[in-house]
């Protein structure tokens, strides 16, 4: 933090409605990587989040009276002091997440991306007219803002999960409360200095930092002035805000676990399938919702891609992220760790094989080594559950038909990644995987302008791309009668 250009950058408080907000006690925000002590910060609870709703509200009547050209030079500006402040953001992001400073800055830049992207996008909101059953009618399609929306973001994309949320509310004329989470609070507050910064009104865009999880995030689900409410995170914890939001029939986008299959067919190019499961798996850590959870080979080509990938996991630098050269950073927590080593154990109990790592590391208790497991079933603890951490299982497959059944025995549904050089595979794969989001000879897909967002237990609605705006807005139907003279 020492490094860092802009020291303002750094804030250890509440943002509501266009002021910083101090509380009466306080939270330590440490750096994963070594356990030092980064900041203390505010912690505000129900009393804060409601002053940030009534905010939100009553900031909600002038914001979506701008016109979107208006709106767009405000996130634009926005977007334009993000990507100006990138090296500190990304400094500040690895400081609390742990992720490398490379990794860190490409997220700034990922989360910009949405920003601009939705300035954008928000000048392009259409409306239809529709032929009415009657002469002496008409139909008129107008698209209008929710209103206030909540949200809950998580720890391991601190900064793009918010931008991506936020930056689709704002364009679509909503306000939006944020609670990020505990663990990483202060690129959320970043994100905030920022938006006042670029002229973003008052009460537009709020952060409440809190650990009173449970009363927090109650009154952002059950507050009769939000509108809508979107949440990045666990499956678990999506179906109970759900519910939560049921008592006041909120508008819901969920964006939550995935079991992303990773398929490596016979006719694949070995050498950029490797290259696709190093990034989608230990990207951040294996700490993504659309990180490779399993890796399914073809029987011909399961010891040449196992000795490959073993060889480029092994060459994986592990530390501090801050550091130079450093590949994969620590988890998030020593529990998280222990959660994945627990299921590493237990597949190992089962008849896997470990090639590389199953174990923590020097560096400290917050280090897993990259590991990889062959001789996997479907059935192991390690396949049908997420990992969320850097563990490979390889499962060996026959042909198509099987890879399929397997790779869809999950109740996720976010993203899949298959490796064929077969034109009719292509369509036949990709259209039998039951993910929304499917990588094929390709390990990373998120970007500003796809549709991110999963099907079955991963979620609904979709974030980014010309579809992202939907989320955010309200359709009406105006029908015109009398016309007849
Ligand atoms: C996530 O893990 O939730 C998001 C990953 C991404 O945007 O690529």
């Amino acid at each position: 933090m020492q490094q860092l250009q802009d020291k303002h950058l750094v804030k250890p408080f509440s943002y509501i409605n266009g002021s910083w907000h101090s509380s009466e006690s306080s939270f330590v925000v440490t750096n994963p990587a070594n356990g030092e002590e980064i900041v203390k910060v505010s912690d505000a609870g129900i009393a804060e989040t409601e002053l940030a709703v009534k905010a939100a509200k009553d900031a909600l009547k002038s914001w979506s009276a701008k016109s979107a050209n208006e709106r767009a030079t405000l996130l634009r500006n926005w977007f334009n002091l993000m990507m100006q402040h990138q090296d500190d953001l990304g400094r500040i992001l690895t400081s609390e997440q742990g992720k490398p400073l490379s990794e860190a800055k490409g997220e700034i830049a990922y989360g910009a991306a949405f920003i601009e992207w939705f300035a954008e996008e928000g000048k392009r909101v259409y409306g239809d007219t529709i032929p009415a059953p009657a002469n002496d009618k008409r139909i008129v399609v107008i698209k209008q803002p929710v209103g206030v929306v909540a949200s809950i973001t998580p720890w391991n994309f601190p900064n793009a999960m918010i931008a991506r949320k936020a930056a689709a509310a704002l364009a679509a004329g909503c306000t939006f409360v944020v609670r990020p989470a505990t663990q990483t609070p202060l690129s959320a507050l970043a994100m905030a200095e920022l938006a006042e910064r670029a002229g973003i009104p008052a009460g537009v865009f709020n952060v409440v930092v809190g650990t009173d999880a449970r009363g927090i995030g109650e009154v952002l689900t059950q507050h009769p002035d939000v509108a809508k409410f979107t949440f990045t995170g666990s499956t678990g914890v999506g179906k109970s805000l759900i519910a939560q939001c049921a008592s006041t029939v909120k508008k819901v986008s969920m964006e939550l676990g995935g079991n992303a299959p990773f398929i490596v067919f016979d006719d694949a190019d070995i050498d950029a399938a490797v290259q696709g499961a190093m990034t989608s798996k230990y990207r951040n850590a294996g700490q993504t919702c659309v990180c490779t959870n399993r890796i399914f080979v073809q029987q011909g080509v399961l010891a040449e891609f196992t000795e490959k990938f073993t060889a480029a996991v092994a060459d994986l630098s592990i530390g501090n992220g801050l550091h130079d050269g450093v590949n994969v950073g620590p988890m998030i927590s020593a529990t998280a760790v222990a959660d994945v080593d627990k299921l590493v154990r237990a597949s190992i109990a089962a008849g896997a094989t470990l090639v590389l790592g199953g174990e923590g590391h020097a560096q400290g208790n917050n280090f897993y080594l990259p590991t990889i497991l062959t001789n996997v079933t479907n059935d192991m603890p390690i396949a049908s559950n997420e990992i969320f951490g850097p563990v490979s299982p390889i499962i060996p497959f026959a042909d198509e038909d099987e890879v399929l059944a397997m790779a869809n025995d999950t109740e996720y549904g976010l993203a899949a990644y298959f490796y064929t050089r077969d034109i009719g595979r292509v369509w036949r794969v990709g259209e039998g995987l039951e993910f929304g989001m499917v990588g094929i000879n390709e390990g990373i897909i998120s970007n500003a302008a796809a549709p991110f967002g999963g099907v079955k237990q991963s979620g609904n609605g979709r974030e980014g791309s010309k579809y992202g705006l939907d989320d955010y807005m309200e359709i009406k139907y105006l029908c015109m009668g009398g016309i007849d003279k």
